[in-house]
């Protein structure tokens, strides 16, 4: 280009920048800046580098970088965080001809410097509120240090606690899963995409990671339709309609495609029939491992299946960069693919209000005030406590006193900071962490002794520790023993084929359940954990997950009953890794088990019940709660009709609580067979003692509607039973109703 021309463009771009242009729709002015670009500009936009290497020591490989960033040859960058790194490496974006900013993106999972619980956590909150509050939260401080967009939420349905992933979605349950997506890109993007407290989400993995077979990482999926439409999809569709700004396709194949280059997913589906208009991000590499899948033969090849299946972003395969100009140069690739990519990213660059600042959160001043409120770490308190499982409370032990005379806190988690962050943990600072001990002792009487003993390693052959700590437990009126997995057992590439707790931890248990005291026992892990002796024999369980930041003053508060704990089951818990997958909403066979006595072939197993040790749904309270009068406002409805479904919820015990009240049906009969239960319903309702409350929910033709065998969404007339309880396997009461109207 000649310098007059390039003057000329500048001026163009310009007035796309200024309030001239402001007057301008995005979409003008993407296409102004769009007709501008050269194809390797082009190009560029879709190609995201991670930038680790930009922020360290003087190397080639941040040379070459920060050139191709000057020569307007990167879209996005990953990684590079903090409002002073992230402003020195725009500056090298403003070097270049069209002076494009950068998107900064990274990992913010649940929380950027206050960490949150994981998302798995968050989960049995099934606390809208409170998980969009912590979303805000981890926008808010990330936005700050000059970051665009969190490659969050993950919606992935996971129904397979061998799957380490299980720790960053929000269970296995699609209906959950969906309100949960959308309070989290809510939560993410804030009231308006371009404010500073908030960034974009970006809904992953696309689609189906989570039904990797045998829970390996990675793994192909292999899923019918139904399976697909009825369970996976739907987060993401909740995810698409909450105006989640971008999407990340997944690593795995599906049905023999990987997602990567799957048309069906991107275009057919979500580009098309779901009319998004945001942009799909490849996963780190994810358009090369197309090549190891078998399904491309090199690079380019797998560059013009990646771009034709309308995956518009390629995070780090290089694929594109190194291809995709000759593929269009050959005609192989339509310029007018590589347009409507380089156009929805473009878009998401206008609205941000980069063009106008590229430097607008890079704000040192507001970083310091971001990552140092206060408010941050009582909010993430308050979540963490509505994510902990009170799983078993023989005698009611718990909650605990504060002026016990002593207490053995023992394990070797007891004292962790680390373990209670997690992981993906991204700008934390471990030392502020609050442990389980810390709470502890914080929360107990003056008079109180505190006897700490770690007693073994999560993860080791080693007993040495042992007799100390059953010394403390003898010296102690009550020992809280905190065990599980550590922070780096959960999560990506971290599949396991044994679920129990690791190591010497449960043989630790039994030798202090030998001494006669209760033995109260904390449970931490990012996945459902088998602990059959814990569950048989522990005084009391409390199921923590990785509680974060404020983890230990939020546990503590539930053993001490400053908390009454509220959090239920997002995700089945098995009895064995025989059971999985294992998850409540399954099908009925044509031999159930039933109550009868030596029924051989029925489907079950002969070694083992069929019902998990915890079921989806669970959680007890301090408190108790009694629901009765239920009343359907009729029991026939036609198709425009609405049924009031209203039942009386009464705190009969001497905490106040909240309960989670939960609405459950089956489609009797119907032309595609329906699971046993499905979740369409709940609410968390906050009880003093002896306060009652009546509860209704509204049954329309929505809520009785599923994927028929054509795959339409439709109600189907017939009979379905109505079920409400306090867990999918705790159904208190029940009715009937009939949708009346003619079968099709
Ligand atoms: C993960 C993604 C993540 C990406 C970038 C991949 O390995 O699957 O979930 O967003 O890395 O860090």
């Amino acid at each position: 280009m000649t310098k007059r021309l390039i003057g000329f463009s500048v001026f163009i771009l310009l007035v796309a920048h200024t309030s001239f242009g402001q007057r301008k729709t995005i979409t003008q002015k993407v296409d102004s800046v769009l007709r501008l670009m050269t194809l390797e500009e082009k190009v560029g936009q879709l190609n995201q580098y991670s930038g680790r290497d930009l922020t360290g020591p003087a190397s080639t490989k941040k040379t070459n970088m920060l050139d191709e960033i000057s020569k307007g040859l990167v879209g996005s960058v990953l990684n590079v965080k903090g409002a002073k790194e992230t402003r020195d490496v725009q500056n090298e974006a403003m070097q270049s001809r069209l002076k494009i900013p950068l998107l900064f993106s990274l990992d913010v999972i649940h929380g950027y410097k206050t960490v949150f619980p994981v998302p798995l956590a968050e989960a049995a909150s099934w606390d809208m509120e409170a998980i969009e509050a912590s979303a805000h939260i981890a926008a808010k401080e990330a936005a700050a240090s000059g970051i665009h967009w969190t490659f969050a939420p993950m919606v992935d349905i996971a129904r397979d606690p061998r799957w380490g992933r299980v720790m960053e979605g929000a269970g296995e349950d699609p209906y959950l899963g969906s309100l949960i997506a959308r309070a989290r890109v809510k939560g993410f993007q804030g009231t308006k995409l371009g404010r500073t407290d908030a960034v974009m989400a970006c809904a992953k993995h696309f689609a189906a990671y989570g039904g990797a077979i045998a829970g390996r990482d990675y793994n192909a999926v292999d899923l019918s339709d139904q399976q697909l439409w009825e369970t996976y999809l739907p987060p993401f569709k909740a995810a698409v309609d909450a105006g989640a700004a971008t999407f990340m396709n997944s690593f795995n194949t599906l049905n023999g495609i990987p997602a990567t280059g799957n048309a069906y997913l991107q275009r057919d589906i979500l580009k098309g029939k779901w009319k998004y208009t945001g942009f799909i991000v490849s996963d780190w590499g994810s358009i090369g491992e197309m090549i190891p899948h078998g399904y491309a033969k090199d690079d380019a090849d797998a560059a013009q299946k990646a771009i034709i299946a309308g995956s518009d972003m390629d995070m780090e395969s290089r694929a594109y960069k190194s291809s995709l100009a000759k593929l269009v140069k050959e005609t192989k690739v339509s310029i007018a693919l590589v347009d409507d990519a380089v156009k929805r990213i473009l878009y998401k660059k206008f609205e941000l209000g980069l063009f106008d600042d590229p430097y607008k959160f890079s704000d040192v001043a507001r970083e310091q005030q971001a990552l140092n409120d206060p408010q941050h770490k009582l909010i993430a308190r308050g979540v963490a406590q509505k994510s902990i499982v009170l799983l078993k409370n023989e005698a009611s032990i718990l909650p605990l006193q504060k002026t016990l005379r002593s207490i053995a806190v023992i394990g070797p988690l007891a004292a962790s900071k680390r373990d209670l962050e997690g992981g993906w943990i991204v700008k934390s600072d471990t030392t502020q962490v609050v442990s389980l001990l810390e709470g502890i002792k914080s929360k107990v009487s003056n008079q109180t002794v505190v006897n700490y003993i770690r007693g073994c390693d999560a993860n080791s052959s080693s007993t040495e520790g042992f007799a100390d700590a059953i010394n403390a437990a003898n010296n102690s009126d009550v020992v809280v023993l905190a065990i599980g997995e550590t922070w780096d057992m959960s999560g990506e590439a971290k599949s396991r084929t044994d679920l129990t707790i690791p190591g010497e931890q449960v043989a630790l248990f039994t030798a202090l359940k030998a001494t006669g005291k209760p033995v109260v026992v904390v449970i931490m892990a990012g996945r459902p954990l088998i602990f059959p002796i814990v569950s048989d024999s522990a005084a009391a369980i409390l199921y923590a997950w990785f509680a974060g930041t404020e983890g230990g003053t939020a546990i503590a508060n539930v053993l001490f009953g400053d908390y009454n704990p509220s959090g239920k089951l997002p995700i089945t818990f098995p009895r064995s890794v025989g059971q999985i997958p294992i998850y409540y909403s399954s099908y009925n066979t044509g031999r159930p088990v039933t109550n009868e006595k030596n029924v051989v072939y029925k489907s079950a197993y002969i070694d083992a019940p069929n019902t998990p040790r915890y079921s989806f749904g669970f959680g007890l309270s301090y408190t108790t709660f009694l629901y009765s009068e239920i009343k359907a406002s009729a029991n026939k409805m036609a198709a425009n009709d609405k049924v009031i479904i209203s039942f009386t919820l009464t705190n009969t015990g001497k905490y106040a609580g909240e309960e989670v009240v939960q609405l459950y049906l089956h489609d009797l009969v119907a032309s595609v067979v329906r699971p046993v239960k499905e979740l369409k319903g709940f609410k968390k309702i906050l009880l003093q003692p002896g306060e009652s409350i009546k509860v209704s929910f509204e049954i329309n033709k929505e809520i009785l509607s599923f994927y028929n065998s054509r795959l339409q969404w439709a109600a189907e007339p017939g009979d379905f039973d109505i079920m409400i309880g306090a867990a999918s396997n705790d159904i208190r009461l029940k009715t009937k109703i009939e949708l009346v109207g003619t079968k099709k």
